[in-house]
Formats: structure tokens, C-alpha cells, sequence
């Protein structure tokens, strides 16, 4: 069931949002207090003096229950609304206080709390003459509403997504509440426990909310790490909303670029966690792309022995891949992500409308990971990319780039790191294109970009399929057709095949493995051999473009 559930104080706007969002999505609309005064056949007011607050409360806990298994008990006000569609409901205010309440309409979809400050509530509900309202009906409503409102923060801020509505019009609430309702929410279990990806446009405005639903307790410091480039797009965007949600955040500056994913740059982290007392009920948010999370994850594994870490990726590859898994660290002078730690996240929110202000090149070179994913596990998803590439290899990229691509690359991700938390198998796969990405990379002196490196990789990988016969070679026209398309380079630079060869022993010799390739069969199966022959790698290399 994936009802779309509005709750929040008294004059937050519920019902009215909760029409007009119900018209736009063309969806049926319950209003609980309704149904509770259609079914006592009396007014809520009149439930409140005749049978008692309790009474009213336990049919509120029945109604709850009955919306969220989508099979009422007895007949709703709209009798013939068909019992499995999906639902827009405005609670009563109350109503979500009690956390049962809540859990079951938390598993029926998505809860949106509305808020709204408390002079306006007053303006909205109009004093305590309104009948309608009995928890107002005191000597001094504006008193009580500051009352209630305390009291019932907790069940609140318990709501990862809040709108604001003091200063907005029906309209104005109801557009949000639909952008935040096409936020898919992929839930990640790893041993500790279990994290949300929620994907989606505008999500951004609710790292506040989500933060504090994901465990960060109100007034606890939230040191936002990011660095000079992406500060000035999105930092305001982020300290606004996790102020909102009563956190406290404070800024906290990395220099940008790989050559700062070092020792070095996260004992200046320390240093700023430390001047502005981060302690251990904080929190470290990486604002950016995979340098800052992987910089900002291993300080947040190591600081105090291990503080909360939530990620806002900002670039495409830490969107589908950095930003998940738990992977962490920084790079030695000896080779790249030589020293780091495994921290999962607490919270991960993707906002693809952060990719309108990426370079064309970041996006082109994110986009190896999701085919590359596509490849390892979602044949319908390279499908789409086929038909669906952009016009030309400059334009329309973001476009392209939808939530639910997004979540669908993201999910083969999560999949393989669920059954593979620390890398000791399976997660393999993952590197798909990486053992030759990773060699081209060095050799270019990382003038190639990652993702770049990666497609070629991954060509290479499926020609060496087809050399030792574990594909057919239509495969490795397909694979090269869809990067292609996308815009990203099928065939070797100029170097020596030898001299790729050695690269990838050197990094082998670093890592302390053999070398390990990933070979596709077809889309959707990838396997893990690690005896594939110099020659047969070298003659590849040599078709693709190597000397
Ligand atoms: N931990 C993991 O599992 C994992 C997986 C893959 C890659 N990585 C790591 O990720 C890093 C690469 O990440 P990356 O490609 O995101 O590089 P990056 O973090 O350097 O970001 C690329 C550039 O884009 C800028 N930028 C970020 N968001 C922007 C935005 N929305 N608009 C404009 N500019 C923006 C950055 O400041 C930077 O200049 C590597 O260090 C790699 O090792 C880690």
C-alpha cells in the first residue's frame, strides 16, 4: 500500500492540502476526522464531551489501522472507492502521536508532517471560538497551541519529510507535498542495522527532517562537510533545513579536488570538529561528490572512536555508487583509497536536481557507473539507456537522468553490498571495468576521468569474455554501442599494452590479491575469474587501440 499520508497541528492546512493533492494526483482522499464523525454520527466535539478524548483516540487507532492494511473493517464515507488503490489521507492532528499510529501509517507509504508557527495557527483556526476545535476551547488558546505543539514535537520530528506551510498558499503546499511523494525511499540493511536512500528531486529541503527521522536528536551539532565549489550552490540549502529541523549546523571546509583525499586534509576535519565541539552525539554530513565522502566518512569512522555520517551526494558516480556501500578513506602517496575504514551511513539523500550545475564532462564520466551497473544487474535498465541516449553527446543529459534511472542503478548497488558488507566476495563485481580503468587511470597520470577509464575497462572486459569464450561477441558490440552513445570513449589511449599490463600487476601488488577481472556473460550476469591469460589481455589491448 503506498497511501500518501498528511499529518501535522491543528490549521497546519491537512485537509485542504490533502483535497487538493488528491484532485491533482487523481486519487481518492479520506479526511480521518470526517470518517470518525460519519461513523459516530456525531461531531467531534460532541464525541470529546459525551464519550471522552480516550474514546475519540481509539477510533482514531482503529481507523489507522484499518487504512493501513487497505482493507476497512467497516465501509468508508466514499463507499466506493476500491479498497486497494492507493490513498490520500489527512490524519487528525493528534492522530500520529501514538507511535503504533504511526509505525503502521509509516509502513502503508509516504507521511508528510505539514508545520506552521503558532501565531498563524491562531490566524488559521480562528481563536477558540471555532467550535470544531475542543482542545481549543480555553481561556487562552494561543497558550495551549504553544502547549500542544511541545508536546507533540517528538511524534513530529519523527516525520522525515516537513513542509513548512506558515507563509505558503494551498497551491504552494500541495505542489511540494507531490514533489516529495515521488521520492522513492530504498531502505539498505548492513550488520548494524538498516539505512534510507531516499532519491529524489527537491529532497534537499528535507535533509533536516530526514536527518532527525534517521536518529540525529534535536540540538545536536551537524558538522556539514564540503568543499569551495559546492558550498556556494547548495550549502545555504542544507544548513537552512537542518536548522529547521532543530539541528545545529556548522561548516566545515575541505579544498576540492582528489590531490586533498589525504591523511592531511582529515586532521583538518578533526581540528574543525573539535573548535566547534562536535561530540558524540553529532553528526557528519558529507555535502559533494565521492572525494568529499569518502574524506568526510573516514573522519566521521575515526572521530571519537565513530560518530552518526549522513551523505548528500552531489555528483552522479557518488550518487549511485560512492555514496553507498560503507566504503571509506583516503589516498596514500602510494596508491588510491590505500587507508580507510567501513562506516555506513545513517541517512543518504540523493537530489538529482544537484546535477544541473555539474560539468557535462562529471556527468558523462558518472554515467560509466550506471551502465556499468546496469550491466552487473539490471538488463532492463541498459535496455532503456539503449533507446533512451542523448541527442548528442553535449545536451540533454540531465534530463535523461530521472529519479527512478537513479534508484534503479542505485538498487543493484545495494543488492550486491547487502549480501557483501565487507567486501569479502560477491562485492567483487562491483569493479566491473575497474582492473584495466584502474591501470588507464595511473598511466594517464589521471588526466583520464574515472569514469572514462571505467568504459573502457569495461569493453576490454567484455572482449576478453568473448576471447575466452564466455560470451558471444554481439555483447561486446552492444556494451560499446550504449557507452558510446553516452558519450564516453570504446577504445584504448596510446599506450604501450605492456606497460597496462604492468599497471594492473603493480596495483595487484598493492592491494595484496591477484588479479581479478570481471567478465560479463550477458547483460545482467558478470562473473569473477582470476585466471585469464597475459596474452589473451594483451591481444585485446592491442585490438582496442593499445601499441
Ligand atoms: N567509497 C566508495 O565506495 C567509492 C566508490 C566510487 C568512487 N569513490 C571515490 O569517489 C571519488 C570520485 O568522486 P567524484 O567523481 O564525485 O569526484 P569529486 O568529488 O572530485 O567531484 C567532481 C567535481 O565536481 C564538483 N562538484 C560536486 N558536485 C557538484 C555539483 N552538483 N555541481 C557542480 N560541481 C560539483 C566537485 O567539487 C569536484 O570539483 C574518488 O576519490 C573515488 O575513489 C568512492
Amino acid at each position: 500500500m503506498t497511501h500518501l499520508v498528511l499529518t501535522g497541528f491543528m490549521g497546519t492546512g491537512k485537509t485542504s492540502v490533502g483535497r487538493e493533492v488528491a484532485r491533482r494526483m487523481g486519487r481518492h482522499f479520506v479526511d480521518m476526522d470526517a470518517e470518525i464523525e460519519a461513523r459516530a454520527g456525531k461531531s467531534i466535539p460532541r464525541i470529546f464531551a459525551e464519550d471522552g478524548e480516550g474514546a475519540f483516540r481509539q477510533m482514531e487507532a482503529e481507523l489507522c489501522e484499518e487504512l493501513s492494511e487497505g482493507l476497512p473493517q467497516r465501509p468508508l464515507g466514499f463507499q466506493k472507492t476500491p479498497r486497494v488503490s492507493p490513498l490520500v489521507i489527512a490524519t487528525g492532528g493528534g492522530a500520529l502521536v501514538d507511535p503504533a499510529n504511526r509505525a503502521r501509517m509509516m509502513d502503508s507509504g509516504t507521511i508528510i508532517c505539514l508545520t506552521c508557527d503558532a501565531d498563524e495557527i491562531l490566524l488559521r483556526v480562528n481563536g477558540s471560538n471555532d467550535a470544531d476545535r475542543p482542545l481549543l476551547d480555553v481561556a487562552d488558546p494561543r497558550a495551549e497551541i504553544e502547549r500542544l505543539l511541545a508536546t507533540r514535537q517528538p511524534a513530529y520530528r519523527a516525520i522525515p519529510w516537513q513542509v513548512d506551510t506558515t507563509a505558503l498558499t494551498v497551491d504552494q503546499v500541495a505542489a511540494r507535498v507531490i514533489e516529495i511523494a515521488g521520492t522513492i525511499t530504498l531502505p539498505v540493511r548492513h550488520p548494524g542495522g538498516e539505512y534510507p536512500i531516499h532519491v529524489g528531486e527537491g529532497t534537499l529541503a528535507h535533509v533536516g527532517g530526514a536527518l532527525r527521522a534517521a536518529g540525529a536528536p534535536e540540538g545536536t551539532s551537524v558538522a556539514v562537510v564540503s568543499n569551495p565549489v559546492v558550498v556556494p550552490l547548495y550549502g545555504t540549502r542544507v544548513t537552512d533545513t537542518l536548522t529547521l529541523a532543530g539541528l545545529q549546523p556548522f561548516a566545515c571546509s575541505i579544498p576540492d579536488g582528489e590531490r586533498y583525499k589525504t591523511l592531511a586534509t582529515v586532521e583538518t576535519l578533526y581540528d574543525q570538529f573539535l573548535s566547534r565541539g562536535l561530540d558524540r552525539s553529532g553528526t557528519v554530513l558529507a555535502l559533494g561528490g565521492g572525494v568529499t565522502g569518502d574524506v568526510a566518512g573516514f573522519a566521521a569512522a575515526t572521530f571519537m572512536r565513530g560518530v552518526r555520517f549522513a551523505q548528500v551526494p552531489t555528483t552522479l558516480l557518488a550518487m549511485v555508487d560512492a555514496s553507498v556501500g560503507g566504503k571509506t578513506g583516503v589516498d596514500l602517496p602510494q596508491g588510491k583509497n590505500l587507508a580507510g575504514a567501513f562506516k555506513q551511513p545513517a541517512l543518504v539523500v540523493v537530489d538529482p536536481s544537484t546535477l544541473d550545475t555539474l560539468p557535462v564532462e562529471e556527468i558523462r564520466s558518472g554515467m560509466a557507473e550506471v551502465i556499468k551497473h546496469s550491466i552487473i544487474g539490471d538488463p532492463a535498465l541498459f535496455a532503456e539507456l539503449e533507446t533512451n541516449s542523448p541527442q548528442s553527446p553535449i545536451s540533454n543529459f540531465q534530463s535523461l537522468i530521472s529519479s527512478s534511472r537513479l534508484a534503479r542503478a542505485l538498487r543493484v548497488k545495494t543488492d550486491v553490498v547487502e549480501q557483501d558488507p565487507f567486501e569479502g566476495g560477491r562485492r567483487a563485481v562491483l569493479n566491473l571495468g575497474h582492473t584495466v580503468g584502474h591501470a588507464l587511470e595511473r598511466l594517464s597520470r589521471f588526466t583520464l576521468r574515472h569514469g572514462e577509464a571505467v568504459a573502457i575497462g569495461t569493453v576490454a572486459a567484455v572482449h576478453i569474455a568473448v576471447e575466452v569464450r564466455r560470451a558471444a561477441p554481439a555483447l561486446a558490440h552492444r556494451v560499446a554501442d550504449v557507452l558510446t552513445a553516452w558519450g564516453l570513449p570504446v577504445r584504448c589511449p596510446d599506450f604501450k599494452a605492456g606497460a597496462i599490463w604492468e599497471a594492473m600487476a603493480h596495483d595487484k601488488k598493492h592491494r595484496g590479491r591477484c588479479l581479478r577481472w570481471v567478465l560479463p556473460h550477458a547483460i545482467g550476469q558478470v562473473e569473477i575469474v582470476e585466471d585469464v591469460p597475459r596474452d589473451v589481455v594483451i591481444s585485446v589491448l592491442g585490438n582496442m587501440g593499445a601499441s
